[in-house]
Parts: C-alpha cells; sequence; structure tokens
C-alpha cells in the first residue's frame, strides 16, 4: 500500500509528519500493586502494575548486590484482529519483556535493594501501532508510583519512515505498511537512548533526522508522564486534607 501520505503532506489519519496521536497517562490506577499507571496513546490503551522491590523469588535467582528486574509484556486476547482469542507468551511478547527489561535496568537504582526483585507487568488492552513505547512510558510512571527510586525517567516513541519520508509515531497501519519502524526510549536528562529497534532500512540521514524528531516528540511525552505523577500526589493530598 502505498499513498500514506496524501498532497497535502498529511498521513491517514490527518496527522503531520511530526505529530504525535493524543497521550493521557494516569497514574495509581489500581488498588492492589505497589505501583500503576494507565495509558491511552491514539487506539492504545496499556495498563502497567508494579511490585517491589520484594524478595527475590525463586531465591536462587537473587543477586546478593542489587535487585532483579523482571517484566512482562502481555497482549490481552482482545486487543487486535491479530490475536483475536489468542492467550499466553509468543517469540514476539518475549522479546518485548526482555528489551523493556533491559531498559529499565538502566534507571531503576538496583544497589539500593540488594536481594530483592522489582516486577513490572504490562497488559496491553488495546493495540494500535507502539504499544512497546507506550509501555515503556507507562512503566516508568508506575514505578515512580511504586516510589522506586530512578536515576532518570524514561519516555519512548517510535519514528518511521512512510512514502519516504520520516515521520513520528507510526500508527498501526503505518508500522505496517510503512518501510521502517524505529522505536526509541531515552532517559529525559541524560538523552541516553536505553532501548533502540530497528525494522526496515534508513539512510545515515534518515535515522539522524529520525533521532531529533524522536528526542523532541520525548520533551513532550515526558511532560505529559510529569503532570500524571503531579497528579495523582495532588489527589492524595486532597483526601487528606478531606479527612
Ligand atoms: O506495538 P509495537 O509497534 O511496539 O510492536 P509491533 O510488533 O511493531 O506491532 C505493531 C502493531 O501490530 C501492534 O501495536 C499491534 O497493533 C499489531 N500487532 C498485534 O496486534 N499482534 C501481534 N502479535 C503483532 C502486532
Amino acid at each position: 500500500m502505498s499513498e500514506l501520505i496524501d498532497e497535502n503532506g498529511l498521513r491517514l489519519d490527518g496527522r503531520k509528519v511530526d505529530e504525535l496521536r493524543p497521550i493521557t497517562i494516569k497514574a495509581g490506577v489500581l488498588n492492589e500493586a505497589d505501583g500503576s499507571a494507565f495509558i491511552h496513546w491514539g487506539g492504545n490503551k496499556i495498563v502497567v502494575g508494579v511490585y517491589g522491590p520484594r524478595p527475590c523469588i525463586p531465591r536462587h535467582e537473587a543477586n546478593p548486590y542489587k535487585a532483579i528486574i523482571k517484566a512482562r509484556y502481555m497482549m490481552a486476547p482482545f486487543c487486535s484482529k491479530e490475536e483475536r482469542g489468542r492467550t499466553g507468551p509468543t517469540r514476539r511478547s518475549i522479546e518485548i519483556s526482555k528489551v523493556i527489561r533491559e531498559a529499565f535496568e538502566h534507571v531503576v537504582l538496583t544497589r539500593l535493594y540488594p536481594k530483592t526483585e522489582i516486577d513490572i507487568f504490562i497488559e496491553v488492552l488495546q493495540a494500535h501501532g507502539g504499544t512497546r513505547t507506550a509501555a515503556i512510558t507507562a512503566a516508568t510512571v508506575a514505578l515512580i508510583d511504586a516510589g522506586i527510586p530512578l536515576k532518570d525517567m524514561v519516555a519512548a516513541v517510535s519514528v518511521g519512515k512512510i512514502d519516504g519520508r520520516v515521520v513520528v509515531d507510526l500508527s498501526k497501519e503505518e508500522d505496517n505498511y510503512g518501510q521502517g519502524d524505529m522505536p526509541v526510549a531515552m532517559t529525559h536528562r541524560t538523552k541516553e537512548v536505553v532501548l533502540l529497534q530497528m525494522d526496515g532500512l534508513f539512510t545515515r540521514e534518515e535515522f539522524k533526522q529520525g533521532l531529533s524528531m524522536a528526542e523532541k516528540a520525548l520533551d513532550y511525552i515526558h511532560e505529559l508522564q510529569v503532570k500524571a505523577v503531579k497528579e495523582k500526589y495532588e489527589e492524595m493530598s486532597e483526601n487528606v486534607l478531606k479527612l
């Protein structure tokens, strides 16, 4: 399929090449998790629950010097046409869980909590392109909500190539029919890249352009993460005042 960008430079859903889909994030949405967040990003709906630091089970996995991080990315059986009615892990979900775990190993201050584990459970309720990047963005908020110290916040977004143009935040159609997809996760303060994957081919110039487009989008996404955390604490202090 070509014509993912029309003669006015607009994409199938009417966005400009550097425009994100609408994003809302809410912190503290689950009663039973230590920390949680919900993200609604375009057609994606994802909930993240965090537990820990808690004693490592099985105990032989424990590291005497630091906490270990576990991440589980799961798609609900009703999240997309592809997944319709399917349950259980797949090669793809195992890969995504791994890259998400590795991204957070760079920022969680694991040495403060030897012999423990920190669990990040990601449930994709609805998927429409960019679930791994939305999940990372929400997981950062959930970790903060759980009070887990981070050396920096992480936000993520994908950039890609469609009809020969570099664009930000690919939708499912753009991901499936475009020429390239590059999810990027970066720390906010130090601008370290903690996840970068690439599907398709980019020239050196397109890669650079994509990375700077991602950086700009990530500054905005970071503001939404901070807003979600602040709103949670404002709600808490209002409730305390009511007591
Ligand atoms: O979601 P993300 O872009 O991180 O991962 P992807 O593997 O590039 O998949 C792109 C999109 O295809 C997903 O967001 C889903 O909408 C859809 N998909 C799905 O529903 N089930 C799969 N097993 C694979 C992809």
